[in-house]
C-alpha cells in the first residue's frame, strides 16, 4: 500500500489536516501523520491517530520502542505531504533546520516532498518567505500554491490552505506521473562523471573542480527509471547510487578504455565528466624533489593532449544508439554548446555555464539543451531535477 505521511505545523488551517487524512483515505493510501507541537495546539494528535490508525508523533523523544523515529518516519514513506506548513517551518526547510520531529524527518526523508504553505496573506507575501518557496523548488520539492480569499485573521488574499480534495488529488497526480515515467528496464546506460586526474608524479596532479553531482544524479535518475547503468566515474567523494554498478577511473585515458567496452552494449551514452583536456607528458613515478632536481624541471610541465572521448563514442555510434555530451563553457555558451554538437557527432548537448559557484561542484544546475534544429533554455534547477528533464529529452529523440 502507498505510504503517505502528512506533516501538520501550527497554523489555523492544521484543522484541515483531518480532512486531508480523509480524502488520502479515499484514494487508498496509507496516511501517518507526524505533527509539530504548535500544530497540536490547533487539532490533538488523538484526532489524527484516531482517524490514521497510527499514532501520530510529535515529539522526537516519546516514540516508545523507535530510538530515530525521524529515521522510519522519512524512509518508511512514499511521499511526505507537510499541510498546512507555516512560514516558520517553510524557513526551517529551506534552511536545512532540524529541530523538532517533523523537520528532521523532512531532512531525513528519501521520498519525494510536498508542501502546501498556508498563512496570513501577508506573511505569505513577504520576499523572505517567497525566497524560501522558490529553494524549496529548486530543489525539487514540489511547492503547491496556496488559495486566495478570506482568511481566519480578517484578511482577504493568497496564503490560505487549498481544500483538502484539492491536494488529495495533487497527491494522486503525483503518483499517477510516478507510474507513467517512461520505463527504461532493458536500457543500458554509460555516463561518465567527476573530474579526471592527470598525474604530474607520484604526488601531484592536474584535474579541475569537477564533483561529479551532476552525473551521479543522472545515473540515479537512470537507475530509477529501471536502466542497467555503469557509471564511469572520476575520483568523488559521493557514493555511487543504489543499483548502478561504478567504474572507478583516475585519468582520462583510463576512463576512455572503461568507456570503450561498454559503449558496445550501450544504448544511451552520456557524458558529464569534466575530462582533463590535457595530461603531463612524462609524469615522475617518485615525487620530484624541490630544489634536488634537475635545474627548473618544475617550473614547466610539458602538456599533451588527452584523447576526446565524447567524439570516440560520437564517431563510432550506431543507429538507433543515442550520445549525449555536455559543453562547459564561461561564455558564448549556446555557440560553443553548438560547436560541439556537430564537432562530437552528438545528438544532444548540454550546455551549461562554468564559473565561481556555477556548473562546477554547485547543488543546482542552468543549462541550454541543444539539439540539432533546437535550442531550449531551462531555468536554475536542483541537478537532479535537471537528469531527469534531461531523460525525457533523451526518451522523446
Ligand atoms: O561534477 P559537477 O561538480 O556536478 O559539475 C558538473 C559539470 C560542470 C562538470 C557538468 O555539468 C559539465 O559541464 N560537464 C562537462 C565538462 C566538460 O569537460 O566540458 P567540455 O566543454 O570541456 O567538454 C565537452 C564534452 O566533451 C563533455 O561532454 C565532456 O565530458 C567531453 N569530453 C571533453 C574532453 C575530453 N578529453 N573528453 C571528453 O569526453
Amino acid at each position: 500500500m502507498t505510504t503517505v505521511l502528512l506533516g501538520v505545523s501550527g497554523g489555523i488551517a492544521a484543522y484541515k489536516a483531518a480532512e486531508i487524512v480523509r480524502a488520502l483515505q479515499k484514494r487508498d493510501y496509507d496516511v501517518r501523520v507526524v505533527m509539530t507541537s504548535n500544530a497540536a495546539q490547533f487539532v490533538s494528535p488523538l484526532t489524527f491517530a484516531a482517524l490514521s490508525h497510527h499514532e501520530a508523533l510529535v515529539d522526537e523523544f516519546d516514540c516508545p520502542g523507535d530510538p530515530i523515529p525521524h529515521i522510519t518516519l522519512g524512509q518508511g514513506c512514499d511521499l511526505f505531504l507537510i499541510a498546512p506548513a507555516t512560514a516558520n517551518v517553510v524557513a526551517k526547510l529551506a534552511a536545512g533546520i532540524a529541530d523538532d520531529l517533523l523537520t528532521s524527518t523532512a531532512l531525513a526523508c528519501t521520498a519525494p516532498v510536498m508542501v502546501a504553505p498556508a498563512m496570513n496573506v501577508h506573511m505569505y507575501e513577504k520576499a523572505a518567505v517567497q525566497e524560501n518557496l522558490a529553494t524549496l523548488r529548486r530543489r525539487g520539492i514540489t511547492v503547491l500554491d496556496a488559495a486566495s480569499g478570506y482568511q481566519a485573521c480578517g484578511d482577504t488574499g493568497p496564503g490560505r490552505l487549498p481544500e483538502p480534495e484539492q491536494i488529495a488529488a495533487v497527491v494522486e497526480e503525483h503518483f499517477h506521473r510516478q507510474d507513467a515515467l517512461p520505463s527504461w528496464t532493458g536500457k543500458k546506460v554509460v555516463i561518465t562523471a567527476g573530474p579526471t586526474v592527470e598525474p604530474i608524479d607520484a604526488v601531484r596532479f592536474v584535474s579541475n573542480y569537477s564533483s561529479g553531482k551532476m552525473g551521479y544524479a543522472l545515473a540515479a535518475e537512470a537507475a530509477r527509471r529501471g536502466a542497467d547503468v555503469a557509471l564511469v566515474s572520476g575520483p568523488v567523494t559521493l557514493k555511487a547510487p543504489e543499483g548502478v554498478q561504478l567504474v572507478p577511473v583516475k585519468t582520462a585515458r583510463e576512463m576512455l578504455a572503461a568507456c570503450e567496452e561498454a559503449f558496445v552494449a550501450a544504448d544511451v551514452f552520456i557524458a558529464s565528466a569534466a575530462v582533463a583536456d590535457f595530461r603531463p607528458e612524462s609524469p615522475s613515478d617518485s615525487k620530484i624533489k624541490k630544489g634536488s632536481s634537475q635545474e627548473g624541471q618544475l617550473s614547466y610541465v610539458r602538456l599533451v593532449e588527452n584523447p576526446d572521448i565524447l567524439a570516440a563514442m560520437g564517431a563510432k555510434k550506431r543507429p538507433g544508439q543515442r550520445v549525449v555530451g555536455f559543453a562547459a563553457e564561461t561564455d558564448n555558451v549556446v555557440g560553443y554548446g553548438q560547436q560541439k554538437l556537430a564537432s562530437k557527432h552528438a545528438d544532444m548537448i548540454v550546455a551549461n555555464q562554468v564559473g565561481e559557484n556555477k556548473g562546477f561542484g554547485a547543488d543546482d544546475n542552468q543549462a541550454f539543451l541543444i539539439t540539432e534544429n533546437n535550442v531550449e533554455e531551462l531555468p536554475l534547477m536542483a541537478k537532479q531535477q535537471l537528469a531527469s528533464v534531461i531523460l525525457d529529452r533523451i526518451e522523446q529523440f
